[in-house]
């Protein structure tokens, strides 16, 4: 395993533990499943997409379960299937999410396309977190990390109105979750990536390079987020580290949430 510079990484830390992973067949859920297994996790992926989500877990020796993340039944198995497949569920990365181009301004936003968008990003985590915690109150002890985004804490007036509203959810959601099973030994957080160099932006920026210009300009760094740098932050959120840490808004994102102007 190495990380985004070709250095080694030497981290053990979630030996034993299983971890499940949604949209784990792409971008950052790929990347945190490889992480999550260099460290000793037992994996388990989910995904809709049968032959992204297979190779996954064959990449990482874990286990693939097909999953509709805005299905109740099919998201109960793929908890469940972590649990009789490793005997825990320690760790549950609820990352699927989607971002259609027929979500963008109010004025032209569709009813069908804001709720497809509420359905997979925000439904699915609810969903996600309802069929975790049961597990995790059981063994008095576990991780669960929401994809939120940046967008979640600062407005774009290049918009996506439902991915943002339903980031934002995502984000309430969390907090509450992680004050309410605080004393059960559960930490919720909301990892708040900036954009990251996955196929979801690749594909909305390549249909629009000056819409992507315009979002790079306010990126400190100068660049986007490679999907090794948000498994890091998983990885640390998923581990003893983050021990104290908890009902957080997670922010990697290179800065920008931070940034008034930019360097040249
Ligand atoms: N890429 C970015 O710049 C960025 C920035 C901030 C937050 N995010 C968030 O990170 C998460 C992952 O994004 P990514 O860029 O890796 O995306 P991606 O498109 O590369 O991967 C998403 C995965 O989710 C799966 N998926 C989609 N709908 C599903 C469903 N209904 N059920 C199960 N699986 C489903 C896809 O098959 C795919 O494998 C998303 O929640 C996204 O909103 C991404």
């Amino acid at each position: 395993m190495s990380n985004e510079n070709n250095q080694e990484i030497v981290c053990r830390r979630l030996v034993g533990r299983t971890a499940v992973i949604t949209g784990a067949g792409s971008g950052i859920g790929l990347a945190t499943a490889r992480r999550l297994a260099s460290e000793g996790a037992h994996v388990v992926c989910g995904d809709i997409d049968e032959t992204a989500g297979k190779a996954a877990a064959e990449a990482v020796g874990g286990t693939f379960v097909k999953v509709d993340v805005t299905s109740p039944e099919e998201v109960e198995a793929l908890f469940k299937t972590a649990f009789d497949t490793y005997g825990s569920v320690d760790i549950a990365f609820n990352n699927a999410g989607i971002s259609p181009p027929d979500d963008d301004s109010i004025l032209t936003t569709g009813l069908e396309a804001w709720k497809r968008v509420q359905d997979v990003n925000l439904t699915s985590v609810y969903l996600c977190c309802k069929a975790a915690l049961p597990y995790m109150q059981r063994q008095g002890r576990g991780s669960i990390i929401n994809t939120a985004s940046f967008v979640a804490v600062m407005g774009a007036a290049t918009s996506q109105i439902s991915y943002t509203a339903s980031k934002g959810g995502v984000l309430a959601m969390s907090r509450e979750l992680g004050v309410q099973f605080a004393r059960e030994g559960i930490r919720v957080n909301a990892l708040c990536p900036g954009p990251v160099n996955t196929p979801l932006l690749q594909e909305l920026f390549a249909k629009d390079p000056e819409r992507a210009a315009r979002r790079l300009v306010h990126i400190p760094l100068g660049r986007f987020a490679e999907p090794t740098e948000i498994a890091a932050a998983v990885a640390f959120l998923a581990s003893d580290d983050s021990s104290f840490i908890n009902a957080t808004d997670f922010l990697v994102d290179g800065g920008i949430s931070g940034a008034y102007v930019t360097p040249l």
